[in-house]
């Protein structure tokens, strides 16, 4: 049993910050919150208390779309919008991930810089590489990070060098899941079905992917109607289809499993009907959608209609790691959808992104985001003495920090219950 005392802070709902002012939180030896409290209770009154004085202690964040061997390309090549800035910038980045030094060495960095951003789960695009897609999932175990590793299906409008077969992908799948079976069903890395998205991938690759997922029990994640050239380029492809989604949908993969959908900057109609439907969770990306020129998704109509949505970086279409920029960019973004709307879409707010970033997006790797019973203890601790010069309340700092704060803040890193150590870069 552990006990740790701080300003905690967290959000059961995301209506408001639960705030326990130098409050304690108790956590098990399997890593699992047992209680949180303004007062220790006389039963643990002989386990001695970690005080950490004046500092916060929040839950850690949760980043529902990214990809790794986009990350050499951070900050970079972002002057053209999606389909050209594939082709142009991405495509040839990816390839390089052939070569097993190389996915080694950037793979590394990535990592470091999740750990470094107080990222504690994620869920993961890789390459189209089996081999490197097994060393991104070892590096994870190693650092102890959580995360869903994707094996990225592609076999069209694609460079050669960048394809994988239907067989190759499908036997890829098995190996990764064999690989991480050894850590246990309960491990903190774990297989994601991931066709990269439509125009990508032919019907029969997006068959057989449908149907391992369902064989093997796996989540799914990909991309959906992020940009306009994009979702005309689908009808085109699939003319059969009545929506995107519904190409997705045909094959299985689409909340058949577990379904994490990134961007939705045009599902409207009977595409946001599909995604209520069949409970998919729609990440939103507001600093990709920025940078590639892609359109803003009208995130708080969609909750307001019971969509569950997440939060993602898309890196390296968003060009930093922190989840506190990509809270302030779904803030900012919000209000410039809410001015050009005459005022009909309302804007996010701290709260909201902070429960997007945290309870939100850990309610896809099960009981994570938050400081309740039976949460898995995943926490960041953040000293913001610097930003708290004078009489601020804790409302107030956690703002601040969400606006103003950085890595550097980040004392001590937990994910599921274990302190977290710099991974080796
Ligand atoms: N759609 C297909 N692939 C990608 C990608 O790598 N990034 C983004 N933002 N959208 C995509
Ligand atoms: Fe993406």
């Amino acid at each position: 049993m552990k006990i740790y005392r701080a300003n905690l802070v967290f959000t059961p709902s995301c209506d408001a910050f639960c705030m326990l002012p130098r409050g304690y939180v108790v956590v098990n030896d399997a890593g699992v919150i047992e209680g949180v409290y303004e007062q220790l209770p006389a039963q643990w009154s002989a386990v001695p208390v970690e005080d950490f004085g004046d500092k916060l202690l929040i839950p850690a964040f949760n980043d529902l779309h990214i990809h790794a061997p986009q990350y050499r390309n951070l900050g970079l090549a972002l002057d053209l919008e999606l389909l050209p800035w594939l082709n142009t910038y991405t495509f040839p980045e990816e390839a390089k991930f052939c070569d097993l030094q190389y996915a080694k060495r950037i793979y590394r960095r990535f990592v470091h810089e999740l750990w470094m951003q107080g990222t504690m789960r994620s869920a993961v695009f890789a390459t189209a590489h089996t081999e490197a897609t097994l060393l991104l999932a070892d590096l994870f175990i190693e650092a102890g990070l959580g995360a869903y590793i994707g094996l990225v299906g592609m076999n069209r409008n694609s460079p050669d060098n960048l394809r994988n077969t239907t067989d190759q992908l499908i036997q890829g799948i098995r190996d990764l899941k064999t690989h991480l079976d050894r850590h246990g069903k309960q491990g903190l890395v774990q297989p994601i079905v991931t066709p990269r998205f439509v125009p990508s991938c032919t019907p029969d690759m997006l068959a057989a992917l449908g149907k391992i997922a369902h064989e093997l029990n796996l989540p799914v994640q990909s991309h959906l109607s992020e940009n306009k050239n994009e979702v005309a380029w689908v009808k085109q492809l699939e003319p059969d289809s009545t929506c995107y989604g519904d190409v997705y949908d045909r094959h299985g993969l689409f909340g058949q499993q577990p379904t994490l959908m990134a961007h939705c900057c045009y599902s409207e109609g009977e595409e946001l009907e599909l995604i209520k439907r069949n409970h998919i969770t729609v990440v939103h990306c507001p600093m990709s959608n920025s940078n590639l020129a892609s359109g803003i998704a009208p995130i708080r109509h969609f909750m307001n209609d019971g969509v569950h949505v997440a939060l993602g970086t898309d890196v390296s279409g968003g060009h930093n790691m922190s989840m506190l920029r990509a809270m302030q960019y779904a803030i900012q973004v919000s209000k410039v959808h809410y001015g050009n709307s005459q005022g009909k879409i309302p804007f996010l707010t701290s709260c909201e992104v902070f429960y997007l970033a945290t309870k939100a997006g850990g309610a896809f790797f099960g009981k994570v985001g938050s400081f309740e019973p039976g949460y898995e203890f995943d926490a960041l601790l953040i000293d913001d003495t610097y930003l708290n010069y004078d009489h601020y309340t804790l409302q107030q700092r956690i703002e601040r920090y969400i606006y103003l704060g950085d890595d550097r803040d980040i004392r001590r890193r937990f994910c599921r219950g274990q302190e977290l150590c710099e991974p080796k870069m």
